[in-house]
């Protein structure tokens, strides 16, 4: 452990000092950012790190803060280092700050920079545009770890509760991805960011955090597992486009959270996979082929679970025509998933052509200047990238000899941002009135009576290795080479 350069005045502050000095170093803070040598940099974190570890322990996963939980933590960026398995207490879980490797030479892929070196600091008139992005986006971070803080009380499996706070401490790690970068190079005003980015708190009426589907609960497992499907899918098209970023260290933060972000949709791809399997199987066993007859979870429920994390992570692109995402891509800040195989970087010619409501409230065609549609192309790639899924759940149904299917809701469905925020539409994207709409809801989206059969099959921890809920099916393998029934979160003896 380093000593500080400078004695210390007194004892006491010698030892408080001395307990910084454990906490932020290579050793407890695993990066790639040179931060031993940065003493502007350590003291900012130093500032911030306790302030992270009350809210962790405030807002962090209730109840197993104590547990050792098998967990793995980045320890480096490359191949045999980013991937370290081991029991860790959450509080003590290494949240490392990696910039995945620079590419030499790198110029900015598109916009009206195209072509010119990629910056290494700051170009002072982008200034505000860029903190704006890595506050939404870091904001995100800490949200998903509040809204999911009571799961662990009502986990289906032991491996479950594992990968819950896998996706929690990583979280975590991306909310300090995000503050190393509001620190380093937002001066003051960053390290007030920084701050606040532990004060807002996930539906809260005063505070909330800045996006619409972080504040929404997640207290059920169907929830959690159409969040890391949906929402977190969100999150990585986000952090591709911001991985074409002019500004290298964003480039460079963003794609490191991808391998990360990979398990979360993981998690929920095959969480919700489970689930379906399990529905099919004890729909072939109930008299009256509702799974509900035997505890399990019918399709129309998670039919109206997928349309409402769907939608609102939809929303999360932001407007259809937008003269925002239009300056991010013209200033080199905010690029399309991988730019490279565009033709056209510039974007400055074409047009794209999207339904958008007449004043009468009918849809008509409409070409858009490219530049002002690049949320709608963001969200085209996410759709797709959902579809694929989706067909993975109905290639299990089809296989277990069920006739009905999974299907996304239109685009238009269930909106609150963009075009489409004040208008009604069913899932098949028909118009609806407001009144035809409220009658209707129920039909579409999880209802009370939804709500409180998933929360009745879900009022107990499953907490036995090995053991696994009656509503889902286990998974195919476990974690790391480890068995299904391994212990992966145990109280500390
Ligand atoms: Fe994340
Ligand atoms: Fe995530």
């Amino acid at each position: 452990m380093a000593k500080p350069d400078s004695g210390p005045a007194s004892t006491c502050e010698g030892l408080e000092q001395e307990l910084w000095m454990a906490h932020i170093s290579d050793e407890r803070i695993p990066n790639n950012v040179n931060l031993a040598e940065d003493k502007r940099l350590q003291r900012a974190l130093e500032q911030w790190q306790p302030n992270f570890l009350q809210w962790w322990m405030e807002m962090g996963p209730s109840g197993f803060q104590a547990h050792q939980v098998y967990l793995r933590t980045a320890v480096s960026v490359n191949a045999d280092g980013w991937a370290h398995f081991d029991f860790v207490k959450m509080p003590d879980y290494r949240w490392g700050i990696f910039l995945a490797d620079p590419v030499v030479d790198r110029k900015i892929g598109f916009g009206d920079p195209l072509g010119r070196p990629v910056w290494q600091d700051i170009p002072g008139e982008h200034r505000n545009t860029l903190q704006r992005l890595i506050v939404t986006q870091g904001d995100t971070e800490p949200a998903s770890v509040e809204q999911q803080r009571m799961l662990g009380h009502s986990c289906p499996s032991l491996y479950d509760l594992r990968n819950l706070f896998q996706v929690n401490v990583e979280e975590g790690r991306h909310l300090w991805a995000m503050v190393y970068l509001l620190h380093r190079f937002f001066g003051r005003e960053g390290r007030e960011e920084a701050e606040e980015l532990l004060m807002r708190r996930s539906g809260n009426q005063d505070r909330p955090r800045i996006l619409g589907a972080f504040n929404e609960p997640i207290d059920n497992w169907l929830s959690f597992y159409m969040f890391t499907m949906f929402t977190d899918r969100d999150g990585k098209y986000q952090l591709l486009a911001l991985a074409e970023s002019g500004f290298d260290p964003l480039s460079r933060t963003t794609r490191f959270m991808l391998t990360e972000e990979a398990h979360h949709m993981f998690v929920g791809e095959t969480g919700i996979g489970r689930v379906v399997q399990r529905s099919a199987e004890l729909g072939r066993q109930a008299k009256n082929g509702n799974p509900r007859e035997l505890g399990g979870i019918d399709l129309p429920t998670l039919q109206k679970y997928m349309n409402l994390w769907y939608s609102l992570s939809l929303d999360l692109f932001g407007s259809e025509v937008s003269t925002n995402a239009a300056s991010f891509f013209a200033a080199g800040l905010k690029g399309r998933v991988k730019e490279e195989k565009f033709e056209d970087h510039l974007a400055l010619q074409g047009t794209y052509t999207m339904e958008l409501p007449r004043q009468d409230g009918v849809l008509a065609a409409e070409e858009v200047p490219l530049r002002s549609a690049m949320n709608e192309v963001l969200r085209d790639g996410y759709v797709e990238d959902c579809q694929r899924g989706v067909d993975r759940w109905n290639k299990i149904l089809a296989e277990a000899g069920a006739s009905e299917r999974l299907r996304l809701p239109s685009r238009r469905f269930h909106r609150h941002q963009g075009i489409f925020a004040n208008m009604n539409f069913d899932p098949d994207g028909r118009l609806l009135s407001k009144e035809e709409w409220e009658r209707r809801r129920d039909e579409w989206l999880p209802s009370a009576a939804d709500k409180s059969y998933v929360k009745s099959l879900q009022a107990k921890p499953v907490d036995k290795p090995g053991e696994m809920a009656n509503w889902i099916a286990p998974p195919p393998r476990g974690i790391n080479n480890r068995p299904i029934e391994f212990t992966y979160v145990r109280a500390e003896a």
